[in-house]
């Protein structure tokens, strides 16, 4: 049976794109005519939902996300996409669970590389994506020994296609998203589609584990 398909982008260093990732997800979602929602779970922060063309929901106390969760299982289609908040490891160990895709943003820095590492060794299934990612061609390379490193460490477990950084990609966290601009756009239809063929490649490989 068709379900909505859970994806969660956490991890324990802040500020590396979950929420904005999350965001994108949900725009990419709706401009490619899937229906998406977005579900808060960090207690210190506010809902935004203004202008936002897909759902954005509650789920910052327990109750609520269990709740989110149990009726997201008898939606036929669509995304949820949770986005986390840093330093919660014991809440993204258990959410992880019961999600299908398990996500964690990082940025090319040795903070990153180390938190990242160490999220990934917890949480077996989980993937890194590469994100607000340099495109000047000086930092490319650096930037580019980061995914390698972390590549070689945890094979096929990170996605070999940054997200760019994009200016205006902070109009995402805005108070209000009403009309997101073109570069802000493209960004959410690549990461969605990005998302969208990881997803289904992470589905597979778990059916061919699971009849191994
Ligand atoms: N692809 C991107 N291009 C440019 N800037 C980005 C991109 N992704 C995220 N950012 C910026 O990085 C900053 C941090 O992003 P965000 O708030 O999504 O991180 P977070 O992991 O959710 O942080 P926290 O742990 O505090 O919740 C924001 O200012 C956001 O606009
Ligand atoms: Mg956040």
């Amino acid at each position: 049976m068709n379900r909505t398909k859970l994806v969660f982008f956490g991890g324990s260093k802040g500020g590396v794109g979950k929420s904005a990732t999350s965001h994108l997800a949900c725009l990419g979602a709706i401009l490619c005519n899937q229906p998406a929602a977005y579900v808060l779970t960090d207690p210190d922060r506010q809902i935004r939902d203004k202008g936002r063309p897909y759902d954005v929901l509650d789920g910052r106390q327990p109750k609520q996300l269990a709740s989110i969760l149990d009726a997201s299982r008898s939606t036929p289609d669509g995304w949820l996409i949770i986005d986390g908040g840093g330093n919660r490891p014991a809440f993204d160990l258990a959410i992880a669970d019961e999600v299908d895709l398990c996500v964690f943003p990082f940025r090319p820095s040795h903070e990153d590389m180390d938190t990242v590492s160490t999220d990934m060794d917890r949480i077996a299934n989980a993937l890194a994506w590469p994100t607000a990612w340099p495109t000047n061609i000086f930092a490319i390379p650096t930037a580019q020994s980061f995914i390698n490193r972390l590549s070689k460490k945890y094979p096929s477990r990170v996605i070999n296609k940054p997200i760019p950084f994009v200016n205006s990609a902070s109009d995402l966290l805005a108070e209000s998203l009403d009309s997101p601009s073109p570069p802000v756009r493209r960004l959410a239809r690549r990461v969605f589609g990005i998302m969208e063929a990881q997803f289904e490649r992470s589905v597979k490989s778990v059916k061919r584990r699971a009849a191994s």
